[in-house]
């Protein structure tokens, strides 16, 4: 197993830390080792070199089995180009179409929702990951005067709708679930979104067994709070995406409880946690690691290593239900205690 770990920027290199020692365990107890191969690719990186990544850094990524990223954005660099070229460079270079992005709580005394707990909350997202409104095309004319004109192109072709999509009812099917709703906008935007109108019905209708639903982004979005035991499968786009996962890792908990994938199947797929890099945590052993090291386990299972990402996961959930956690959720340890902790656990 060869992974590509890319710590980045602010709290992205303290929870990578943590990920890494998970990983390191697991590799001693079980008898595989992981080969990790540390990239320095970050904003000090870019601000010593000015450069973001090598002209071959995406085929290098492809070349591992699996990207583990920690988190990229620094003020320092106000347009996060590195950020950009890094983590959305190789969503696209990789094609990595599936944004996986389990939403599960852990324990009830997390959930911000009145009288809900963790039978209320547990789907999952898939969000499209290599189009939308991120593909930055697009211009500004007269920039900087009172005409200015800016222009953002939200692209969605019939290949990229399909093929997420789908997947969203593959993994409906292979997990017994029987619930995928889709989300888009399509009252308002009705040339983009009735492409996902269309689609969804037409796949839809290859998986008798599902019950497929729709509901506008913003309904959505209250529903989420008011109501989140209704999901099991939720698709959307791009940004819709990225927005509702954020509510996702408010009902875990908070953003530092929050894992995801960025998956093209069969290929190199890059795993982080939600959150980003929060600078003004950054180096004080006070960040979650809790979303990075769920991330590994995300990583493992789809590396194949199912047993070990259970593992993780347990030994996660009795971290957070013993509150050896740190004070987002209401522990007192650090950063690296919380990872000791975990390690500890899986070790036994
Ligand atoms: N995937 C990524 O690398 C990614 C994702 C989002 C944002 N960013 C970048 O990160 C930088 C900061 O962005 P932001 O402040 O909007 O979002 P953020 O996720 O870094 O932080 C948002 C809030 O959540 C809290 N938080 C986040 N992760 C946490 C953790 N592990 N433990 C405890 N608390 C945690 C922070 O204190 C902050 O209040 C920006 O440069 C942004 O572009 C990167």
């Amino acid at each position: 197993m060869n992974i590509a770990v890319i710590a980045g920027d602010g709290i992205g290199k303290d929870v990578t830390a943590e990920a890494v020692k998970v990983l390191g365990a697991l590799g001693q107890m079980s008898g595989w080792k992981p080969t990790l191969e540390h990239l320095p690719w970050s904003a000090d990186h870019y601000l010593k070199t000015g450069e973001t990544l090598p002209a071959n850094g995406y085929d290098l990524l492809k070349s591992f089995d699996a990207v583990f990223v920690g988190a990229l954005g620094d003020p320092r660099v106000p347009d996060n180009r590195h950020a950009r070229d890094i983590l959305l460079g190789a969503r696209f270079e990789l094609d990595l179409y599936v944004n996986y992005r389990p939403v599960k709580l852990l324990d009830s005394r997390l959930c911000p929702l009145r009288d809900r707990g963790t039978q209320d909350v547990n789907f999952v997202v898939f969000r499209e990951n290599t189009e939308g409104v991120y593909v930055s095309v697009g211009g500004r004319f007269k920039a900087g005067t009172e005409d200015e004109v800016a222009i953002q192109e939200e692209i969605n072709t019939y290949k990229g709708v399909h093929r997420i999509v789908r997947h969203a009812f593959e993994y409906a099917r292979a997990n017994r679930l029987t619930k995928v709703c889709m989300a888009d906008k399509s009252n308002a935007m009705q040339h983009g979104h009735a492409l996902w109108q269309r689609v969804f019905k037409a796949v839809a209708a290859d998986f008798p067994g599902i019950t497929a639903t729709h509901q506008y982004i913003d309904a959505l979005a209250m529903f989420l709070v008011k109501d989140p035991g209704q999901y099991e499968v939720i698709v959307t786009n791009n940004l819709f995406g990225d927005i509702i996962t954020d509510i996702g890792g408010a009902l875990q908990g908070g953003l530092g409880m929050a894992a995801s994938g960025n998956i093209h199947p069969g290929r190199t797929s890059l795993f982080e946690p939600v959150h980003g890099s929060a600078p003004p945590l950054a180096g004080k052993n006070v960040a979650n690691p809790i979303g990075a090291i769920l991330s590994t386990a995300l990583m493992l299972e789809y590396l194949g290593h199912v047993n070990e990402a259970r593992k993780v996961e347990r030994a996660v959930a009795q971290a957070v239900a013993e509150g050896q956690t740190t004070s987002d959720i209401g522990g007192s340890l650090g950063t690296t205690q919380v990872g000791d902790r975990i390690v500890e656990i899986i070790r036994r």
